[in-house]
């Protein structure tokens, strides 16, 4: 089975436990962090939007906020949860231009492979509005493997995110290093802010 696939079935079948696990989970400092540089209108797209709990914040600040995500039991969740919409798409399928102020990638890349990565940065740099900006939360390390919940993951090195990124046209406005939220896991999060700059 190709990952995606396997992503897919781990959410669909997973979804009540995950969201149950993650849908309290305080993402205040991301979350703090991405809304003090976010241009004050414009869209928010969340990729892997999850249980909906970022869209729902977004929404309760009063920002029109959308999620994509590939399981269709988190877009129904997801859109239960937040109010907003969500559809049932990959972030390699993105083809919009222009269209966020904001792009939000809390944990939800770490399940690409690294050529996928990249695709997806490109996508996503088409999707930004020129001034917009993206989040990037994902695990550090240097390995791909599947993890012991059965899922792929790809554990990324901070070096691999900036070099692409700044390939793509973005500029890095922040980085920081966290331990997994939740605390049993012995992992930590890297997590970048890129802007798009006009040219
Ligand atoms: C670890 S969960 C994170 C969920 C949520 N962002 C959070 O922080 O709680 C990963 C999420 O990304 C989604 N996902 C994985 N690959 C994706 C892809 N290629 N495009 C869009 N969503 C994807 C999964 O279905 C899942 O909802």
């Amino acid at each position: 089975m190709k990952h995606q696939e396997n992503i897919t079935q781990y959410y669909n079948i997973n979804a009540k436990s995950y969201i149950k696990e993650t849908i309290n989970i305080d993402m205040s400092e991301n979350f703090d962090k991405f809304m003090g540089i976010l241009p004050s209108n414009g869209a928010i797209l969340d990729v892997g939007s999850g249980s909906g709990r970022d869209l729902k914040r977004f929404s309760e600040r009063k920002r029109f906020a959308t999620g994509i995500d590939i399981s269709q039991e988190l877009v129904n969740a997801a859109q239960e949860y937040s109010g907003c919409q969500v559809r049932l798409k990959s972030v390699l399928d993105l083809n919009e231009d222009s269209a966020y102020a904001g792009i939000w990638c809390c944990a939800s890349l770490l399940h690409l492979t690294n050529d996928e990565f990249i695709k997806a940065l490109k996508v996503m740099y088409i999707a930004l509005e020129d001034n917009g900006v993206i989040l990037i939360s994902v695990k550090k390390g240097d390995k791909e493997t599947i993890d012991a919940l059965g899922r792929y993951m790809n554990y990324y090195q901070e070096d691999f995110i900036k070099k692409e990124a700044v390939k793509v046209g973005l500029e890095e406005i922040d980085f920081w290093e966290t331990p997994h939220a939740i605390a049993s896991r012995n992992e930590s999060f890297i997590t970048f802010i890129f802007k798009k700059n006009i040219i």
